[in-house]
């Protein structure tokens, strides 16, 4: 039997067990030219082979010495670039509260031992199934991240512009207890707001003049060129909204449908804010920066006018004010937000 028949890749699957016997047998059923096969016989060993080769797949014996499979388990899920390769506890015990107890550490998958070789094969197919189509997402995901940055590196007075915005607009999010999934589509926002300026010509992107009426009118086309880009990524659901509406205003005198209040998404409004403050902290060919004071004065005047959400600015300049977000924030390079 080969598990790995119908894969079109190879995998590295690490497995982790004290007692030889386990390993062989684990050896016995994964052998394939497909597999790279780790073996560790504790935990600090299967950690430590997990970080260096980052396998497809981790299986997990319970009690190992030095680190036990929970530990282990539990570092993995909560080392950012780790965070997503399945792993499989594979233990004796059949206590509910041990699987609770590997459910919270971030495992994926349960085996018992001794366990039947159809259902082990089972699980890791359907396991790798899942890794392939993670990968393949994560893979779109960082050709969308590198464009974005692309189109931030054609000016280089904004570099950093759209790491600073992930960051701090997810700082805005927070208190406002937005849910995980929003904060993680703007820190996705904060990076891929302005990828629609790759159909925007760089006669009119990098225009050291005041852009005329039919220029504004391209380079508007952003908003919604941006939103096509990222359409065919079902994952980024929540993302379009702030690619799209990051340039609604409050009083519906934005682009590119005029959208007021509320109608705005808030992930959008948080993002619009984070982006204009950016923008007026930082040197543009043709202005310098204006003072951090300065900014907030503006941003609320902006909000007393209309054009921003007002409580959400108050809570941006409460932020800003005490000290909330990184040093960095007020030492900004040039940005610029159109
Ligand atoms: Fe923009």
């Amino acid at each position: 039997m080969d598990i790995f028949r119908g894969f079109d890749r190879n995998f590295t699957i690490l497995a982790a067990d004290d007692l030889p016997e386990n390993l062989a047998l684990i050896q016995d059923i994964l052998e394939s030219p497909r597999c790279r096969l780790l073996l560790a016989r504790n935990g600090q060993e299967a950690l430590d082979l997990a970080l260096q080769y980052h396998p497809d797949l981790v299986l997990l014996d319970v009690m190992m010495p030095e680190l036990d499979g929970y530990q282990v388990c539990h570092q993995l899920k909560g080392t950012r670039d780790k965070q997503l390769i399945p792993v499989v506890m594979i233990t004796a015990l059949t206590d509910l509260g041990d699987k609770i107890r590997g459910i919270e550490a971030g495992a994926d998958d349960f085996l018992n031992k001794p366990f039947n070789v159809a259902e082990f094969a089972a699980r890791v197919r359907s396991l790798l199934r899942l890794k392939q189509i993670t990968d393949e997402l994560e893979n779109a995901e960082t050709v969308l991240f590198s464009l974005a940055l692309g189109v931030e590196a054609k000016d280089p007075s904004t570099i950093g512009h759209c790491e600073r915005l992930a960051r701090y607009s997810v700082k805005l999010g927070e208190p406002l207890g937005l849910e995980a999934s929003a904060l993680k589509a703007l820190q996705r926002g904060g990076i891929l707001h302005d990828i629609g300026k790759l159909g925007v010509p760089d006669a009119i992107l990098l225009s050291p003049r005041p852009l005329s009426r039919e220029d504004w009118s391209v380079m508007r086309q952003h908003t919604l060129i941006g939103e096509r880009i990222c359409q065919p990524l079902r994952s980024f659901g929540q993302v379009l909204p702030i690619i799209r509406c990051h340039h609604e205003r409050w009083d519906g005198s934005g682009y590119p449908d005029g959208l007021r209040g509320e109608e705005i998404p808030l992930t959008a409004r948080i993002l619009q804010i984070v982006d204009v403050f950016d923008a007026l902290c930082s040197q543009r060919p043709y202005k310098p920066p204006l003072s951090v004071g300065a900014v907030l004065q503006q941003l609320h005047e902006e909000a007393r006018r209309g054009w921003r959400d007002r409580e959400l600015t108050q809570e941006f300049i409460w932020l800003v004010e005490n000290q909330q977000l990184e040093e960095s924030l007020l030492q900004m390079p040039a940005s610029a937000a159109c």
